[in-house]
């Protein structure tokens, strides 16, 4: 069945785990602010070879919510730490472009990069959440302008990542000589949104540029992951749908003179692993169990962007129009259950499972089949895997699962690289200042 392709895996890592209810299940991790955690999390993704640790973040804090998204590590003081603990597996951190300016995201994205020996890679958000606009004495943005100002925000900072030529600093005992002045380049942007002067004060990194990866996929998001994204992570529940996204987001990739291989699409992906499929499902009847129903609401609410509490949870998914804050789950709910006719319910209780991402039940070999077919039928290029609780779900896919797929040779058994680059098989971007080689 296996026709040579190989499959990329990360994982997002929530101390608390994904699922709903994951930190109240017996022996799970009950924080996100417990380094340990991350550690053991790491250090199980270089053992199963992983391409990446993913650690997401929201910029305010909300009660009632899933734990993890209501308290955690800022993520990039959390990756500088695990840069010194880990050597392989890739450290992809979400920042916004709303709430930052590109000056310092550049200059920490670079920063990581260097500490981790090429391993960096930023997940790019706008932020819609009201709630964060507080914090930064501001209001909400529009939708199209948050995803306008992130276009020229990155432009920016590919063009920091460009400042020092490869070679630039020369060291040079004898005269004195520290850097080559002909190397190192100025930006001097002023745009609409950001006037920005450079150069960086930090050289040319391991990986040229980190890994750019994006994940919304309203159809600004889309315009935009496709003109920037090396990686994307989507919100997919139906494989027809999912192949439907994929075909066209490449499309896409390659409208922008981008060759469509340099922007891998991993779907979101909670696999839910027994010795066979009855103690799988025993598992998932314990996680909902545990579920709050008023965190799981309240999830449902934030994945549509509108207040749900009101509606009748055993009648159809209201027709709301798509929000401000948030577009991707909600339209990915939307077709879900217009093809399968479904009720708000179905959808409220795929949230509480998997956040609303795809989910498995079953025994290594059945998460292993789901896997393998969404990849070969190019629905995806591999998963993001939301694990319902930690460390327990995730040692379980890594020392079931992995060995799996290895043997039907879809996955990597060592790694061939140090970089995430090169995990991710993506070029090094050519620094725009540097001259061809003759
Ligand atoms: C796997 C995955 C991870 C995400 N991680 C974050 C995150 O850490 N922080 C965040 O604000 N949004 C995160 N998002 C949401 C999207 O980045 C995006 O902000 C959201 O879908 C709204 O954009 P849209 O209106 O274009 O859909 C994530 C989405 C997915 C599918």
């Amino acid at each position: 069945m296996n026709p040579g392709r190989q499959m990329h895996l990360g994982v997002y890592a929530v101390g608390t785990g994904n699922h709903v209810s994951g930190w109240r299940f017996p022996g799970a991790a009950t924080s996100s602010e417990d380094f340990s955690i991350f550690k053991t999390i790491a250090d199980s993704c270089e053992r199963g070879k992983l391409d990446f640790l993913f650690v997401g973040d929201s910029l305010a804090f909300i009660p009632d919510q899933h734990p993890g998204q209501m308290l955690r590590f800022e993520p990039l003081t959390l990756h500088a730490a695990l840069a010194t603990q880990t050597s392989r597996v890739g450290l992809v951190a979400t920042v916004s472009t709303t709430y930052s300016a590109p000056f310092n995201v550049a200059r920490m994205f670079a920063s990581l990069d260097k500490l981790s020996g090429g391993r960096a890679g930023w997940n790019m958000v706008t932020t819609g959440l009201p709630e964060a606009a507080g914090n930064f004495g501001s209001t909400p943005m529009k939708h199209a302008t948050r995803y306008k100002s992130a276009t020229e925000f990155v432009e920016v900072v590919k063009g920091l990542w460009d400042s020092w030529e490869e070679g630039a600093i020369t060291t040079n005992v004898e005269t004195g000589e520290y850097f080559d002045k002909t190397k190192v380049h100025p930006l001097d942007h002023v745009g609409k949104f950001y006037s920005v002067r450079g150069p960086l004060n930090v050289t040319r990194t391991p990986q040229g540029q980190p890994v750019l990866v994006q994940a919304g996929a309203s159809e600004d998001g889309q315009k935009f992951a496709s003109r920037y994204a090396e990686m994307i992570f989507a919100s997919q529940l139906d494989k027809e749908h999912a192949k439907e996204f994929y075909a066209t987001m490449k499309a896409q990739v390659a409208g922008w003179d981008r060759d469509p291989e340099h922007c891998k699409i991993l779907v979101g992906f909670m696999p839910i692993i027994g010795r066979n499929e009855e103690e799988a499902r025993k598992k998932l009847s314990e996680l909902m169990r545990l579920a709050v129903p008023e965190v799981a609401l309240k999830m449902l609410s934030a994945r549509f962007g509108h207040d749900m509490s009101g509606f009748d949870l055993d009648g159809p998914v209201p027709d709301l129009p798509l929000s401000n804050d948030i577009q991707t789950h909600a339209k990915v709910a939307y077709d879900k259950a217009r093809k399968a006719n479904l009720t708000l319910r179905d959808i409220y209780n795929q949230v509480a499972v998997a956040r609303g991402y795809l989910f498995a039940c079953g025994d290594a070999a059945a998460i292993a089949d789901v896997m393998e077919e969404w990849v070969v039928e190019r629905a995806c290029d591999g998963f993001m895997l939301v694990p319902p609780y930690f460390p327990a779900a995730f040692d379980e896919f890594i020392d079931a699962v992995v060995p799996e797929l290895q043997k039907r040779g879809i996955f990597r058994r060592e790694y061939s690289g140090s970089t995430l680059r090169e995990h991710l098989g993506l070029p090094v971007p050519t620094n725009r200042h540097s001259k061809p080689v003759p």
